[in-house]
């Protein structure tokens, strides 16, 4: 792992763990327990990374971006705990442990991800800017995120055509994505050009990172992507639309048309290094 990533990861992990490290004498301590068994397990805080990034292209201190990477990173570990629950994904596996419902139970598996989405609010409200928390609540709420799950969902049972399975992955997936991004540039300070390149970054990035995920639960291993494997194989993936070769090929694709839209920023080295290590990865 690069330093500037390395560097990145530590900062979003000690901010997270000393967001709840305060409250662990509550007496709803099995609640932070909870959350803070998901929370901390690891994960790639991908999102993060970008915020960060995305933040320091526009010429501020990254840290700027501190409260929407930690807001994101939050969302996006609630969306899991309910992806994985029986009603949804039914899932056993996730960031190398058990899921959250197998230890704690489902009522406190919902509960540590309502409480998460809603402290997501109260972290991202410590930066002061509210174009960015409302980016944040677009892309996680009905238009965003959980619209994407609630057509992941009902598609269940028939197959798709290519515009819905994008109507989905830009939703489930893509939108925290762009919430990463977009509230990276705004943190920074960007121009409304900067905002919309980000967007367009995000948009393809989310396309081929959610190809590589459909493509990993046939091709990975448990055992690297922490996560079960072969559990999407009733779904309606990209990988079932066009096949692994061809999925192969549009995660270049798309990781190409996001490398473009970075031209509005200066010394995007490492994020172009950053897209392209994301095609070929195993985790
Ligand atoms: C998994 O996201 C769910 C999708 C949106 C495909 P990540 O692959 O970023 O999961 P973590 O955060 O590394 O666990
Ligand atoms: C998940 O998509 C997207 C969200 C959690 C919002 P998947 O259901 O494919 O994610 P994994 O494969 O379980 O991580
Ligand atoms: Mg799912
Ligand atoms: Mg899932
Ligand atoms: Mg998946």
């Amino acid at each position: 792992m690069n330093d500037r990533t390395r560097e990145y990861k530590a900062y979003i992990e000690d901010y997270l763990k000393n967001w709840y490290a305060r409250f662990h004498e509550e007496p709803q301590s099995k609640l932070f327990e909870a959350m803070e068994y998901s929370l901390l397990a690891g994960g790639k805080r991908l999102r993060p990374v970008f915020a960060f990034e995305f933040c320091r292209m526009c010429g501020t201190d990254w840290k700027n971006a501190a409260p929407y990477a930690a807001a994101i990173e939050m969302i996006h570990t609630y969306s899991l705990i309910h992806d994985d629950l029986p009603s949804m994904d039914n899932d056993d596996f996730r960031r190398g442990r058990a899921t959250n419902h197998k230890v704690f139970g489902e009522a406190m598996a919902i509960l540590a991800g309502d409480a998460l989405l809603t402290d997501a609010f109260c972290v991202a409200s410590t930066g002061g800017n509210v174009d960015a928390i409302s980016v944040l609540a677009e892309c996680a709420g009905s238009l965003g995120m959980v619209g994407g799950q609630v057509l992941d969902i009902m598609s269940e049972e028939r197959v798709l055509s290519e515009q819905e399975v994008i109507d989905i992955q830009s939703r489930k997936t893509g939108a925290l994505i762009n919430a990463a991004c977009v509230c990276g540039v705004i943190a920074g300070g960007g121009t409304e050009e900067q905002i919309a390149a980000a967007a367009r970054f995000a948009g393809a990035l989310g396309m081929a990172f959610q190809i590589r995920d459909d493509m990993l639960d046939v091709i990975g291993t448990q055992e690297e992507m922490g996560k079960g494997v072969g559990t999407d194989a009733d779904k309606n993936t990209f990988v079932r639309l066009y096949g692994l070769a061809k999925c192969e090929e549009l995660v270049n694709k798309y990781t190409a048309v996001a490398i473009e839209a970075l031209s509005e920023f200066s010394d995007t080295q490492y994020m172009i290094a950053l897209a392209k290590s994301l095609t070929d990865r195993t985790v």
